[in-house]
């Protein structure tokens, strides 16, 4: 299937200093005037290697409750597996059209693929960023013909990486259970078990004419439990907070957590998805790997019956993945 990237858009606009209208946000969100300029949020940041677990729970916790977004830094995940990671998705994104086409999105791969702008955005406008989709946990959810075969490192290092990012998933989601009251392991119970679903996404971000008018990736906030991501060195993510749209202040080799709507649900709005967005650059290419980590499409994600009682009625449906899922793509009510 061809994509008509944002890629190739931008080899073209490059010449002319002009986007097409499609891609030009309205006044109100425009980041230009969107944005808080002359201040980056420094969002917390904890050390996973403290040795004195009560207070990651609490760190954790607080943050989850408070700002939906914290960076994690000694988290045990090699520099060289996340430089890795970082360099076989650029040279990926960097093949030729005809090439990152064998793996196209079609109708019947679902979410998987190489692609562009995923949700309808009510207004039609578009992002100014192309995509990869593809599982790389648990074996079983594998599908490999959505992964680059070029370069041939791209397996090996993907491999790596998921499997070091488990061991960071499971401590993340045994602090947010401890920190609601829960027993360490309930949370990721709730959320599927050993069968949740690791989803790798590459985010491409050409350069941009105009980036004072377009937007990378709209606000939203995330359909996972947890996302967890790795930027390149350019800055473009935003997180609103306090009426506000602001910059966020990255650490190299920080993994950047993101609270997602599975988690609030679970809690019962105790622990905020956070709301983001990102920009683009005039002349840097930018990059994101996030991977989200989901519910299986047929499990049942509602807020944690012990969270639940008189005092604290339940917010949120109880509903299947798939259908959360195609409710917000489809931009549905829950
Ligand atoms: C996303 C997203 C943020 C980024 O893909 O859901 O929010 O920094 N990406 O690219
Ligand atoms: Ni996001």
């Amino acid at each position: 299937m061809e994509v008509d990237g944002v890629q190739a858009v931008a080899s073209i606009c490059k010449k002319v200093d002009i986007i097409p209208s499609e891609f030009i946000r309205s006044e109100n969100e425009q980041p230009a005037i969107t944005t808080l300029h002359g201040v980056v949020l420094e969002v917390p940041v904890i050390d996973l290697s403290d040795s004195d677990e009560e207070k990651l729970v609490e760190l954790v916790a607080e943050s989850s409750k408070n700002w939906g977004i914290f960076q994690v830094v000694n988290h045990g995940i090699p520099d060289e597996s996340i430089s890795k990671l970082i360099e076989v998705g650029k040279k990926f994104f960097e093949l030729p059209k005809e090439e990152k086409e064998v793996i196209a999105k079609t109708p019947e791969s679902g979410i998987e693929g190489y692609g562009t702008s995923l949700e309808k955005e009510i207004d039609g406008k578009k992002g100014w960023v192309d995509h990869l989709f593809h599982r790389v946990w648990p074996p079983s959810a594998i599908n490999y013909k959505y992964w680059p075969k070029n370069p041939p490192s791209y397996r090996e290092a993907n491999e790596k990486y998921a499997e070091k990012l488990r061991e960071v998933s499971d401590k993340l989601f045994k602090y947010l259970s401890l920190g609601i009251g829960l027993e360490g392991h309930e949370m990721k119970a709730a959320a599927g078990g050993d069968d949740l679903i690791y989803m790798m996404k590459i985010n491409y971000y050409p350069p941009c004419p105009r980036p004072d008018l377009a937007l990378g990736v709209a606000a939203h906030t995330d359909m996972s439990t947890l996302t967890i991501l790795v930027p390149n060195e350019v800055q473009g993510l935003q997180v609103f907070r306090d009426d506000n749209w602001y910059d966020v202040k990255y650490i190299p080799n920080a993994l950047i957590i993101h609270i997602g709507d599975q988690i609030e649900i679970m809690s019962n709005g105790k622990y905020k998805a956070v709301f983001h967005r990102t920009t683009v650059n005039k002349e840097k290419t930018r990059m994101s790997w996030p991977v989200f980590l989901e519910p299986p499409a047929e499990h049942e994600v509602g807020p944690i019956s012990k969270l639940v009682n008189e005092e604290n009625p339940s917010k949120y449906k109880t509903k299947k993945f798939k259908d959360y899922f195609y409710c917000k793509l489809n931009k549905l009510p829950q």
